[in-house]
């Protein structure tokens, strides 16, 4: 069976951008979309022009210089946003209006003082309104992750039937676990009659830390499309992580699926978002973190000196990164220390090592990280008193 592909939606420039602090100026986002396109990524979520006059610029502006990947503006179930939203995608080679509604019982009675009833009708007549303006609209149900299932598949029948291409099934609140979600979206696949003319998408929220295991949960389910951002930035705990979703997708080819993102651009392209957005990556990020490949425990550097598989299950090149990383601390053994000495032109017989090892290990109790710097003054140590 042919391989399926998952289009990866990226929404750092949307979703990722409403981080506090992380405000991106016009040029800044043209400047991450065309990276964006070069990385593979299929759409890019490039804002919600109705919020400002500066969005709407950056969506018109990334709107004519993006020619392969599809360029997409959110929008509410508002006819003023979707006209808005409609004119700033104009100069789009493959423009997408991306709007929606709250389908949960919470968002119905509390953000919208609502009906199930009347949600569905603005649904409908969002979509049916932007179908006038672009062939490619996607609905987002809003809250799906705590929505009634039943509701959620007559909505998602609904706006399927009024013209969207893409039914987007948002855990907004980052509260499902991986085998609900993919039961949602399971019976979606099952219970909506006319699913084969639309694709469902992953939008998951990171509050429990699940927002990647759900996402592939949802692919492995039968949704088509995983929204997600660079290094994971979003609203709260973040959203989904693009290179975690690429790599997992990536290592598991019995899954049958595959994307089109360049891995080797990940690393890259997770700097230029940090830099620009002033947003630092956690050390021990999976894929891209500044720890992602380096060891540190005598047991795994021994292993991984033997045969770097032991300990990796991705090689720094495949992402972008330079080399994998040989930390030197007190939990460190003889043959990192051993590794280390001879990256740096010295070779010592086994006495000596074995003398070297006593006294790394007095100095790496007083310090973090034992340095090049430190490596040296132990070796003209050894090598004076031998
Ligand atoms: O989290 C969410 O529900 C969203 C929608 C606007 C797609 O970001
Ligand atoms: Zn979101």
């Amino acid at each position: 069976m042919a391989d399926k592909q998952v289009f990866i939606f990226d929404t750092t420039l949307r979703d990722g951008e409403q981080v506090p602090g992380c405000k991106l100026n016009t040029k800044e986002k043209i400047e991450l979309a065309l990276k964006l396109e070069t990385l593979g990524v299929d759409i890019i979520e490039a804002g919600f022009p109705i919020s400002s006059p500066g969005d709407f610029e950056s969506v018109n502006q990334i709107s004519k210089v993006i020619k392969n990947a599809t360029v997409c503006g959110l929008t509410r179930a508002v006819q003023k946003d979707i006209e808005v939203a409609a004119e700033a995608l104009k100069p789009a080679v493959r423009p997408r209006i991306h709007t929606g509604i709250g389908s949960s019982d919470n968002h119905i009675k509390y953000k919208f003082n609502s009906t199930r009833e009347e949600i569905l009708e603005r649904a409908v007549k969002a979509v049916k309104l932007a179908r006038n303006y672009v062939p490619d609209v996607e609905f987002y149900a809003e809250d799906a992750g705590r929505a009634d299932l039943q509701f959620l598949a007559q909505l998602t029948e609904a706006v399927i039937a009024a013209g969207a291409t893409v039914v987007n099934v948002p855990d907004t609140t980052g509260f499902c676990l991986p085998h609900q979600y993919a039961e949602k979206m399971a019976y979606l696949m099952n219970n909506v009659s006319n699913i084969d003319k639309a694709i469902l998408s992953c939008h998951c929220h990171n509050d429990l830390g699940l927002a990647t295991a759900n996402s592939i949960a949802g692919a492995i389910a039968g949704a088509r499309q995983i929204e997600c951002t660079i290094n994971g930035i979003g609203e709260r705990a973040g959203n989904t992580s693009l290179e975690e979703v690429v790599m997992a997708i990536r290592k598991h080819p019995e899954l049958g699926l595959y994307t089109n993102v360049d891995p080797k651009q990940l690393l890259p392209m997770s700097r230029l978002v940090s830099e620009t957005m002033r947003m630092v990556v956690q050390p021990n990020k999976a894929v891209v973190g500044d720890n992602a490949f380096s060891h540190s425990s005598g047991i795994h550097q021994d292993g991984f000196l033997k045969e770097a598989t032991t300990y990796e299950i991705i090689a720094p090149e495949e992402v972008g990164a330079d080399t994998s990383k040989i930390v030197l601390t007190a939990r460190s053994g003889r043959s990192a220390l051993a590794y280390r000495f001879k990256n740096l032109g010295y070779s010592f017989d086994r006495n000596q090592v074995d003398e070297l090892y006593e006294r790394f290990l007095q100095l790496a109790d007083s310090k973090k990280e034992v340095e090049d710097a430190d490596l040296k003054t132990l070796a003209e140590q050894v090598v004076v008193t031998a």
